[in-house]
């Protein structure tokens, strides 16, 4: 009896934490992880003091939000628009956790005040399409990840779009949970 417990109790707890971690439908499974790669952060950061931002730091001098595309070109984006490539203080930075970043999310995209169906279609859209996201995606351009001078952010977004297609559909389906 006591042999068959040593191995049936590890086996079950095994199958419910498999269970826990299967659900794709939370945004902690797999895009809080994701959502935190440097090709995320460092730019949401950008304006905040107290993490470091890079306006502070190496972008002292270059911090003029009218001469960013004096050097991050779309030659260097990707972008259509060079000036598409900004930042803006107030978004989910980093150091926060999941539940944190999801609800922040939801704060700036004004989720209160919008229906279910146009909050998915927003988020959809953003997740999708914005190019400051598809920047920050391995692979997801030809031009991810390229910063001015040659140099290249190599904190991605790993797994490539197809995979965070999936994963940001399998949230936003589920009811778009801040667990
Ligand atoms: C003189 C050229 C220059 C200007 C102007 C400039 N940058 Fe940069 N930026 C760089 C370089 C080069 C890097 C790569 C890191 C480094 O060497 O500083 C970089 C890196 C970054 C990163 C880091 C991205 C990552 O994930 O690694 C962000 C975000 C960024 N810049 C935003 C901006 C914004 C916003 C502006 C305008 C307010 C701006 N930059 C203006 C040259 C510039
Ligand atoms: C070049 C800077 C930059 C990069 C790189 C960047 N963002 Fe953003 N992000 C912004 C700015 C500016 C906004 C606010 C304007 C807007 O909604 O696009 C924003 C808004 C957001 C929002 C909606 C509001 C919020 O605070 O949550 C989400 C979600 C988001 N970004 C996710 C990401 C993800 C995920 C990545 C990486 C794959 C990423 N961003 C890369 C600059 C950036």
């Amino acid at each position: 009896m006591k042999k068959k417990i040593q191995y049936v109790l590890p086996a079950i707890l095994f199958f419910i934490f498999s269970l826990a971690h299967a659900d794709d439908t939370l945004f902690s499974t797999n895009l809080f992880a994701k959502f935190h790669a440097g090709s995320c952060t460092i730019c949401h950061d950008f304006w905040e003091n107290d993490k470091n931002g890079i306006a502070f730091t190496n972008h002292k001098k270059r911090s003029d939000v009218n001469r960013c595309t004096k050097c991050h070109k779309s030659s260097v984006t990707g972008f259509k628009h060079s000036d598409d490539w900004f930042a803006q203080p107030g978004l989910y930075i980093s150091g926060m956790d999941a539940k944190t970043t999801c609800e922040k999310i939801m704060e700036v995209l004004f989720a209160k005040f919008k229906s279910r169906e146009l909050l998915a279609r927003d988020l959809e859209h953003h997740l999708l399409e914005d190019p400051r996201v598809l920047w920050g995606i391995e692979g997801a351009t030809p031009e991810s990840g390229n910063l001015p001078f040659k140099k290249k952010e190599t904190d991605m977004v790993e797994g490539g779009l197809d995979e965070w297609k999936k994963e940001v559909m399998a949230w936003i389906e589920g009811g778009m949970k801040c667990e």
